[in-house]
């Protein structure tokens, strides 16, 4: 991670703030913008000083490709060929938590370290008014991870990008909290078949019944997602999950009317979208306690299976 040496600019979702925003990333600067998702740490996806600043800001590895937010299908398509399936997927749920991995087409343009060197580019269409005005205003991709620290929470508010990124990239446009607040789910192809490399903001059902058929999961290694590494997200204390009865001294996040006397809950009524959308602000408040954390059982259906996917990574040992 690069040391903080630079004044992080909070800038409001206006005209002003906009164009301020898109001047810096002109300029070779990152910006942190709102998605629905999470906020991302936007650079120039084509300028290679911009991106190698994101990897930088960040402290991540340079095997583990970025995401490629786009305007509209016709800059995705000018990218990558999308597969039949793909095609299918992007229309029914772009803009929106949804990212697709596919072929880069010749001339793409794109920095080589955006894709960490592979044949394939994560692209996404956001769905935030703020990320699109932002889009529309640069006039160009722009190459996004999380803007969090590497291996840290994910951010769902301009606070939390602050706290992990503040003095290490030129602003941050401020839209608010994330609806969603789970990444994005990542889609990929191997050949005809449709891929599921990341659990996301988008269930598995929702994919699935669109595609008309189940999604794999394992290809025996030939398509991931390099950055899905075991341990992400991972709070300052340590993590324990399926916890109905908390230990002493442990700081409980329920879910569920079941969780009376809980610290934080989730989502009191049990509620899926809820409880995605807050998991990543409850997660850093209950780090801020600076106590280990216990977490309530969370049903592993919809958008459970991709809270449990994160919940997993929190907990699982440090690198
Ligand atoms: O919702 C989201 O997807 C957010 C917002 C900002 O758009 N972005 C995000 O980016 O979560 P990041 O960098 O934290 O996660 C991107 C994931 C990583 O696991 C990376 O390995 C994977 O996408 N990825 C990127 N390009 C890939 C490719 N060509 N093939 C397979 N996986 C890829
Ligand atoms: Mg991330």
């Amino acid at each position: 991670m690069t040391k903080p040496s630079e004044q992080t600019e909070t800038l409001a979702p206006d005209s002003a703030g906009l164009a301020r925003a898109a001047a810096l990333l002109r300029a070779g600067r990152l910006v942190a913008m709102p998605t629905e998702t999470v906020y991302g740490l936007a650079g120039d996806a084509r300028n290679p000083d911009a991106v190698a600043r994101i990897f930088a800001a960040k402290g991540r590895p340079a095997h583990n490709p970025l995401i490629v937010h786009l305007a509209n299908l016709e800059a995705a398509l000018a990218l990558a060929d999308l597969p039949e399936t793909g095609l299918r997927l992007a229309a029914e749920f772009w803009p929106g938590p949804l990212t697709l991995v596919a072929p880069l087409r010749a001339g793409h343009g794109l920095a080589p370290a955006v894709t960490a060197g592979l044949e394939t580019v994560a692209l996404r269409l956001p769905a935030h008014p703020v990320a699109r005005a932002l889009l529309a205003e640069f006039g160009g991709p722009l190459a996004a991870p999380s803007a969090n620290p590497s291996g840290r929470i994910s951010p769902t508010t301009a606070a939390h990008v602050r706290a992990g990124l503040s003095g290490r990239i030129a602003a941050v446009l401020d839209g608010g909290a994330c609806a969603v607040g789970l990444e994005s789910a990542i889609v990929g192809f191997d050949g005809p078949r449709a891929v599921l490399l990341r659990a996301g903001g988008l269930s598995r059902e929702a994919l699935e019944a669109v595609i008309g058929a189940p999604l794999a999961t394992d290809t025996g290694g030939k398509i991931t997602a390099p950055g899905q590494l075991a341990s992400h997200y991972a709070p300052r204390a340590a993590l324990r999950l399926n916890v109905a009865t908390p230990n002493p001294g442990e700081v409980w996040i329920g879910f569920g009317p079941d969780c009376a006397g809980a610290d934080f809950s989730l989502s009191p009524t049990g509620d899926l979208a809820e409880a995605g959308a807050r998991l990543f602000a409850v997660l850093h408040q209950a780090d801020a306690l600076g106590r280990p954390i216990a977490v309530a059982p969370m049903p592993d259906t919809g958008l459970g299976a991709s809270i449990n996917d994160r919940l997993r990574r929190a907990a699982a040992p440090r690198r």
